[in-house]
């Protein structure tokens, strides 16, 4: 019989603090010279699964051999989004005091579900998306610590914010169609409801719908891919005739294909008149209205029911972390309210136990990273960041007008350039598709209308005037293979 050996666990705390330290400078080394690996991989589907085993070892592998494969197995692999080069989706959020929140997050690994799992969890939650919203200058009735019904939460990403909006909205509206109509039930009140959102809104509020089982109408924009309320009462008025319930709307500030805003100001009364949710996702554009000149794109937010930005995209925090306030707390926690007698605790009731404002039970304690990024930054640091890669949008953009072989086709108003050849959108396509196999710098396209449009976002923090040239010269060399291609019918 073989002997069996006391377990000994891989890493010891002084093993931890040594190899800690390493792994600290591997990320620091890794970030300060990501721009010398080529931003996307040039692997193959199924790359990974031939590089290692297909099942998990017996024995305990040295941290050497792990680590090793980390480079071996992983960085072929890895799109690196934080690469100057990267100009793909949009900006993703990332700094040492990010990373450092997520380490202690991980550390002290308190699932704070209630405020009892774990009391500083909840509060510093709530406090810090206090201090965004007041930097926002959000209504008073947003915010936790004031006498208003509101508050913020944290939660993982636009898509859960917008789904948690749309789910309180059914139930708000179907306990207020209950009860004018006593004898219906859930089911005879949801078939009739119908949410609203312009169709260039993310997919995200397609899958809400999805979800929530309601009819989505997605509406037209106009010249500037925003959605008019002239636009959404007319739907409204429309689907009242034939006996629907229009009871959400989601807006959209900075959409996703062009970052357009949508009319805040029209909307806004139309959704209050019709006693409708109005939801606001401001996803990516929302960190920029910390900035005062930004901020009037906001304006229309006083008659918002709920409203989420996503501090990992452009705030300097790591992903994941979506920033959500609500007009009243009570049309969420209805919406989610479950209650076990295992999570019970002598303050429910009187605190906020965040569980009831969101899909899963569990949370991590992501106000840490939120909270060393402010205050690490400073409101003027974060503003100075957002300015800069808005002006280095606008660099972007003068280069693409100085060549009359391109066009822009979008207003540029944060950090994304839509552009595109002059001509049939499968130039623009060959275009991207040529730009992207050099590996020298990544973007995605996007459908504005019919028009296919090349999308230039600044992402990474270390962007720099000297990278914006770079990604000119590299599209311009470009273009003349394909038009050149195309003069001579290949
Ligand atoms: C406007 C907008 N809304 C929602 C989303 C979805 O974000 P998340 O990945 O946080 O769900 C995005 C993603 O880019 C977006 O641009």
């Amino acid at each position: 019989m073989s002997e069996k050996k006391p377990f000994r666990p891989p890493m010891d705390h002084e093993e931890f603090r040594r190899i800690g330290k390493e792994t600290v400078d591997y990320i620091a080394d890794y970030l300060e010279t990501v721009q010398t690996r080529p931003v996307y991989p040039g692997v193959q589907p199924g790359y990974l699964r031939r590089l290692i085993p297909g099942e998990a070892p017996q024995d305990p592998e040295a941290w050497e051999d792990v680590f090793a494969d980390v480079e071996r197995v992983i960085m072929p692999g890895v799109t690196h989004w934080h690469s100057p080069d990267f100009h793909a989706y949009f900006a993703p959020g990332n700094s040492y005091p990010s990373q450092l929140g997520d380490m202690l997050c991980n550390a002290l690994g308190c699932v704070g579900f209630s405020w009892a799992a774990s009391p500083a969890c909840t509060e510093l939650e709530s406090v810090v998306l206090d201090w965004l919203g007041k930097m926002l200058h959000l209504p008073e009735h947003l915010l936790a610590g004031t006498a208003g019904a509101g508050g913020g939460v944290i939660q993982g990403t636009a898509s859960e914010a917008i789904l948690v909006a749309m789910l309180s909205a059914r139930t708000k509206v179907i306990r207020r169609e209950q009860q004018a109509s006593p004898e219906s039930c859930d089911h005879d009140v949801m078939k009739k409801l119908v949410a609203y959102t312009s169709d260039q809104a993310h997919s995200c509020v397609d899958k809400a719908a999805m979800i929530a089982a309601v009819k989505l109408r997605k509406l037209p924009t106009d010249s500037d891919f925003s959605l008019r309320g002239s636009t959404l009462s007319a739907a409204i008025e429309e689907d009242k005739a034939n006996g629907l319930i229009p009871f959400f709307c989601c807006a959209t500030l900075g959409t996703t294909p062009s970052c357009a805003f949508d009319k805040l100001l029209e909307i806004g009364p139309v959704c209050s008149k019709e006693g409708m949710w109005l939801h606001i996702d401001a996803a990516y554009a929302g960190s920029a209205f910390i900035c005062p000149e930004y901020r009037p794109l906001l304006d229309g937010v006083e008659f918002a029911d709920s409203f989420n930005l996503n501090p990992h995209k452009w705030l300097r925090v790591n992903f994941d972390c979506s920033t959500m306030w609500v007009r009243n707390r009570a049309d969420v926690v209805d919406a989610f309210n479950v209650d076990p007698l295992y999570l019970r605790h002598d303050n429910q009731g009187l605190v906020t136990d965040y569980r009831h404002w969101q899909i899963p039970l569990g949370r991590r304690f992501r106000s840490l990273k939120l909270w060393f990024v402010l205050r690490m930054f400073g409101v003027k640091g974060l503003q100075q960041y957002i300015r800069k890669h808005v002006s280095l949008a606008k660099e972007f953009e003068s280069l693409v007008l100085s060549d009359d072989r391109f066009e822009v086709s979008a207003k540029v108003v944060m950090g994304l350039v839509c552009f595109r050849l002059k001509g049939s959108n499968s130039l623009s396509e060959r275009l991207l598709q040529k730009i992207n196999e050099t590996r020298k710098i990544f973007m995605v396209p996007a459908k504005l209308r019919d028009t296919y449009v090349i999308r230039f976002a600044i992402c990474a923090a270390t962007t720099e005037s000297s990278d914006i040239v770079h990604a000119w010269n590299v599209i311009r060399e470009q273009a003349d293979g394909v038009l050149t291609g195309i003069q001579n019918g290949v």
